[in-house]
């Protein structure tokens, strides 16, 4: 499959005039994002997320490297016509209305009459801003009624890579689940999202693959799978009863198991073929198992580790 977006070395340097020293918000960047899919990039706040889309999307200038959308170099106008981008903070004239914003995004791309009204329609009812709204002006819109309209805008000019810079903060968590479905659905369009976003059970849901950058740094890549491989269950067992060849079986399987107390045991393993075989040995030699509680890992368990062990805390 083809690199939507693939960055090399991306670096940006800021001289922060007060303190008279280099910051330096993005450090030797490199990723690859595949067409068709949803990228989760990750980082807690000020790790670089919003200079990493701002630099691919020619708003600011790279101190070092490259990247390429779409197969072309980024900056390059040819290519504008197929991004969107949803900035962290939209600012729209309060003044003017749902429908007029959209309009207004719409001939900022030459759409044609009848087609233009067509469009903002469409976008409108896709992120299900509701119809009595959208001739109402802006001002009197919600957080959210100003985050679909945000999602609109950018859906405009059915672009093929969208960048979406944290599109569900601050939401109610119904209008939250909408408009993370919404992102989800873009996939189905055979779209490629760029997402940045702190909220990790979502991203967890719908992406495929993400990216955790840290000062700027990238600490880990891969697919959600990947990154939460290690999944365990912990089978507490009655001890009580059980002979030294029961116990020198289970051990076997689970070598890392602790004697426990007299009464029960407690054992830890990653396999559904371990806790089977383990649960067959307990009942055939006469023992009763007490409980079996499987822990799944979340994205949040990886970010936070990752995260914490780059700062050494
Ligand atoms: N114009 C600027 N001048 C100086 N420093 C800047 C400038 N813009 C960003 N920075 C610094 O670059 C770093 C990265 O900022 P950035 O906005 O990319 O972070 P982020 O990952 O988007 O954070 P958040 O999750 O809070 O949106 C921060 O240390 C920030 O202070
Ligand atoms: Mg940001």
């Amino acid at each position: 499959m083809a690199a939507a977006i693939s960055i090399q070395g991306l670096t940006k340097k800021y001289v922060d005039v007060w303190q008279k020293q280099e910051v330096i918000a993005v450090n030797n960047l490199n990723l690859e994002v595949e067409e068709g899919e949803i990228f989760g990039f990750l980082g807690r706040n000020g790790a670089g997320k919003t200079t990493t889309i701002k630099m691919l999307l020619g708003l600011i200038f790279p101190t070092a490297g490259d990247a390429t959308l779409l197969g072309k170099p980024m900056g390059d106008n040819s290519v504008k016509n197929e991004l969107a981008y949803l900035p962290e903070e939209t600012y729209f004239y309060d003044s003017m209305t749902g429908w007029d914003i959209l309009d207004y995004y719409a001939r900022l791309f030459k759409i044609p009459e009848p087609e233009r009204s067509r469009r903002v329609q469409i976008c409108l009812e896709k992120v299900r801003l509701q119809p009595d709204a959208w001739k109402r002006n802006i001002r009197g819109y919600s957080k959210g009624m100003r985050q679909r309209t945000g999602i609109a805008q950018a859906l405009i000019n059915d672009p093929k890579l969208l960048f979406l810079d944290e599109p569900t903060s601050g939401l109610d968590p119904i209008a939250h689940a909408e408009l993370r479905d919404i992102v989800a659905s873009l996939k189905d369009e055979g779209k490629t999202v760029f997402l940045s976003s702190h909220q990790l059970a979502d991203v967890e849901l719908i992406c495929s693959r993400v990216a955790i950058i840290h000062r700027g740094k990238l600490l880990k890549q891969g697919t959600i799978k990947e990154l939460v491989a290690g999944d365990f269950a912990e089978l507490v067992v009655q001890r009580r009863g059980l002979s030294d060849a029961t116990l020198g079986k289970i051990k076997e399987i689970a070598p890392g198991t602790e004697p426990g107390s007299a009464e029960n045991m407690r054992i830890s393993v990653a396999e559904v073929e371990k806790i089977n075989a383990i649960i067959d040995i307990v009942r055939g030699g006469g023992g009763s198992i007490i409980s079996v509680v499987p822990h799944k890992r979340t994205l949040e368990d990886v970010f936070v580790e990752t995260v914490r062990k780059e700062d050494g805390s």
